[in-house]
């Protein structure tokens, strides 16, 4: 980062040329909402709204999350959830900053080889489909823990209105009704029945969901425990048994979100704090942040050749390190200091050339001595009160494992998947594990997710993220980018198109349309493998930044039903 007058330069040139993205329309770099106060970025308006409400009754961005989080869970099933996880990267008034960890957890019967057959080989849709792909759910556990540590105001004014969403009902959009359409025969497969979200509603529809009302109604009376140890919890594990699960009451029993140190590290005059294992977003972010710091992306402008080409390069690199390194730091030993080392990290790309790619095969995981799709979802807060969250949570694939607690209301995830079943075979984000990520019992599957905030000159700048499996760290790399070197605002930073290399397949995925056909065939004469079908859309980044002037921005992304609400 270099010029700030010649990024301006770049900007509007680009912005003349109209090829910024020819699918994203990005015409001219206007701001998204602003706000003067606080502010909710999510992937449905009513969850956006539900948590400006909770902040304007005097709640904090801790009490605006689990309202959020659950509210997100009633209007938005595909990876809104109470049988999922997730994680929470937050930033106090103070400038404290800490992470929790409420990502599932593999159940006390799980093995090692669970997913393979006799011959060895992987048991196909049995990690990702119907009742054995569940992990033990983290996500009520993690939105008590943090709003019980931080929060201000009491569970049942935090969660009326959410109580009141899902009894009340909230209107189906367009998008929403085409992806009931779309897994409505796996839906019918999985549960042996019409369940209810099926083909049959169209958007401009109303649906209530009384089922999860009571359940949420259940835990605002009784607390964290209902959901781990009370009826809810014995109702759902008898559904799971009859369904032929293998999680016991004793694997909800022992279940807890764990507080954890987040990775810090800098870039040019920012200082970023993102996830740390058992998800690989902040190592990963940090590695290729690093890797790509001393070349002057700005000079080489956005989107262009060169940039492409070294984020593309550190990527591979970083991935290939995280296939081999990472896994959950309670069962492996992760050399995180060596991996976010100048030393070792200058090493990794002392092969890199703008003159052709380094194949893929060519990059193992370093040497030390002594690891989607849009499935996810993540929301960004600031409050009135300077505190700032980032919140990444999902079911791990679309409605999870597709299997519906229709008595309780709510989806269970396929997060088992994401745990390496056999290591050097891809799971559904293409993703190749290694022993690091291999299953046992009560262990957290590596995940991909970066809640991430950034603060500047040691002030609050940003808090981002984006579901979007392994391409949510290159989505959220590529955000902080657009606004730090190349000047786009908050809005245009998350809608520009966007492109992801995860070291294997040795391919870039390009978002289709969004980037000229002269870059691809440059990048192709160059030997880089182009993949524009793979990734309709890359991420779906929801964040706020903070201005000079102190008012907020958010940016929410339109490549989904994504809404910025402030004050
Ligand atoms: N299930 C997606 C992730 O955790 O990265």
């Amino acid at each position: 980062m270099k010029n700030r007058f010649l990024t301006l330069l770049i900007l509007f040139s680009f912005i003349a040329c109209k090829d910024v993205s020819k699918q994203h329309k990005t015409e001219v770099n206007t701001r998204g909402t602003i706000a003067e106060k606080a502010m909710v970025v999510s992937a449905r308006k009513e969850a956006s709204e539900i948590g400006v409400q909770i902040l304007k009754l005097g709640g904090n961005a801790f009490d605006a999350m689990m309202a959020t989080e659950m509210a997100l869970a009633v209007t938005y099933p595909y990876a809104g959830n109470l049988g999922g996880g997730g994680f929470l990267v937050f930033r106090l008034a103070d400038g404290t900053k800490g992470a929790l960890d409420y990502r599932e957890k593999a159940p006390l019967a799980s093995t090692k080889n669970m997913y393979l057959d006799d011959n060895g080989n992987v048991i196909k849709n049995l990690s990702t489909v119907g009742s054995m792909a569940i992990g033990v759910p983290g996500t009520i556990a993690g939105i008590f823990e943090a709003q019980q540590k931080y929060g201000k105001l009491d569970v049942k004014t935090v969660l009326k209105p959410v109580i009141e969403l899902a009894n009340n009902g909230f209107v189906v959009t367009k998008r929403q009704a085409k992806r009931f359409a779309a897994y409505d025969s796996i839906f019918n497969a999985v549960n042996k029945k019409q369940i209810l979200f099926n083909k049959s509603i169209k958007a401009g529809d109303t649906i209530r969901n009384k089922a999860l009302a009571h359940t949420l109604q259940r835990i605002s009376d009784h607390g964290r425990n209902e959901f781990y140890s009370g009826k809810t919890a014995e109702t759902l594990v008898s559904f799971l048994q009859s369904e032929g699960s293998i999680i016991t009451l004793e694997d909800l029993k022992k279940y807890e979100a764990k507080w954890r140190n987040p990775v810090t590290f800098e870039y040019d005059d920012l200082t970023i704090t993102s996830m740390s294992p058992p998800s690989s977003g902040g190592i990963c972010l940090g590695q290729i942040m690093k890797m790509i710091e001393p070349f002057d992306l700005n000079d080489y402008g956005h989107n262009a050749l060169k940039t492409i080409q070294v984020i593309i390069e550190a990527e591979k690199r970083a991935y290939a390190d995280r296939s081999y390194y990472l896994g959950d730091p309670d069962f492996v030993d992760i050399p995180t200091e060596t991996l976010l080392s100048d030393v070792y990290l200058q090493d990794r790309m002392n092969n890199f050339s703008f003159e052709k790619p380094t194949p893929s095969d060519d990059l193992s995981h370093g040497n030390i001595v002594g690891y989607e799709s849009d499935e996810t979802t993540h929301y960004s807060i600031v409050d009135q009160f300077g505190n700032a969250i980032a919140v990444t949570t999902t079911l791990n694939g679309a409605y999870g494992s597709k299997l519906y607690a229709e008595e309780l209301g709510f989806f269970l995830n396929n997060e088992m998947d994401d745990f390496s079943s056999k290591p050097g075979e891809p799971n559904y984000f293409g993703l190749i594990g290694a022993e690091a990520n291999s299953i046992a019992p009560e262990k957290r599957m590596l995940s991909s997710m970066t809640p991430t905030i950034v603060e500047k000159e040691g002030e609050l700048y940003m808090t981002v993220g984006t579901p979007g499996g392994s391409t949510i760290i290159t989505s959220v790399l590529q955000t902080i980018l657009n606004v730090h070197e190349f000047g786009l605002t908050m809005q245009n930073a998350v809608d520009a198109p966007r492109f992801h290399h995860q070291w294997l397949p040795d391919e870039i995925r390009m978002e289709p349309n969004g980037f000229d056909d002269k870059l691809i065939k440059e990048l192709e004469a160059l030997g880089y493998t182009i993949n524009l079908k793979r990734s309709p859309v890359i991420g779906k980044v929801d964040g706020i930044l903070i201005l000079d002037n102190g008012t907020l921005e958010g940016g929410a992304d339109h490549r989904g039903d994504d809404t910025a609400v402030g004050f």
